[in-house]
């Protein structure tokens, strides 16, 4: 692939007291990819999405995001009026897709665009747009607690286009979804990577997930990089210990938490 690099990781490192949870991870990810991240519970893989969104400022290295401009800026050291916008170019979805109860589907898809100032018809035009994009049509009106699990991640990821972000992170998207609505829900994700040429960043600790859908893996153990490479060749020939058994459990079936 020789689409520009669309986020730079330079030897990141987070520590948590005198505990790294991520340390000194240096990662690449180019526009219209899909990444996979994958590792045990406490591997560090939240931290690392953490940082990239801001959420959590890295003790030591650099993370750049590609611009509106087409250039790399590393967000370390901004403060949280300029993070904020750089947030608009990064949309997140959650293993407990963190709805608002309270709000009909609409409202919820709407609420990134209020907060970024856009127009009640701005807002309805786009959110219509985007409840198709996710086949949520007949919805709108619905609330949270109406939805099976899988509707409402379809409602956390028209949530997170809303802004039309460049890079999306999922952490865990699909860990609380049964196999058939995971599977579901990582064909609309792979759909709307190749219409969008959204950049996808993958999060999960279960190998089938990163399998289905992702271009490269990256491998991460007590908070470092242990193995790298295409989907493919990982699958084919795990070089790590820990990869290994990582497939063979999800063989096994054991990988749901
Ligand atoms: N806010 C925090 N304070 C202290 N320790 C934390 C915090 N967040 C994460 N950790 C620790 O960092 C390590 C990595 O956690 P996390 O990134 O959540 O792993 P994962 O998402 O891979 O399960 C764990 O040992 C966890 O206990
Ligand atoms: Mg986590």
């Amino acid at each position: 692939m020789n689409n520009p690099t669309m986020l730079r990781l330079s030897g990141v490192t987070k520590k948590f007291g005198a505990y790294a949870a991520i340390e000194d991870i240096s990662l690449d990810v180019r526009r219209g990819e899909i990444l996979g991240v994958i590792g045990r519970s406490g591997a560090g893989k939240s931290t690392l999405i953490r940082c990239i969104n801001g959420l959590e400022k890295p003790d030591a290295g650099s993370i750049e995001v590609l611009d509106n401009d087409d250039v790399l800026r590393d967000l370390v050291p901004l403060d949280e009026g300029e993070l904020q916008k750089v947030r608009r170019r990064i949309g997140m979805i959650f293993q407990h897709f963190n709805l608002l109860s309270a709000k009909t589907v609409a409202d919820n898809v709407a609420l990134p665009l209020k907060i970024a100032g856009r127009s009640r018809a701005e807002r309805k035009g786009r959110v219509e747009e985007l409840l198709g994009l996710v086949g949520l049509d007949a919805k709108a009106g619905a609330y949270p607690a109406q939805l099976s699990g899988g509707q409402k991640q379809r409602v956390g990821i028209a949530r997170a286009l809303a802004a039309a972000p460049a890079l999306l992170l999922s952490d865990e998207a699909t860990s609380a979804l049964d196999p058939e609505t995971t599977t579901a829900i990582l064909s609309l994700l792979k759909d709307i990577n190749r219409r969008l040429g959204l950049t996808i960043l993958l999060i999960t600790h279960e190998m089938s997930v990163i399998r289905a859908v992702t271009d490269r893996v990256i491998v991460l153990d007590h908070g470092r990089i242990i193995e790298e490479g295409p989907t493919e060749r990982v699958f084919a020939a795990p070089a790590a210990d820990l990869t290994r058994r990582l497939l063979a459990a999800a063989q096994l079936g054991l990988e749901k938490d």
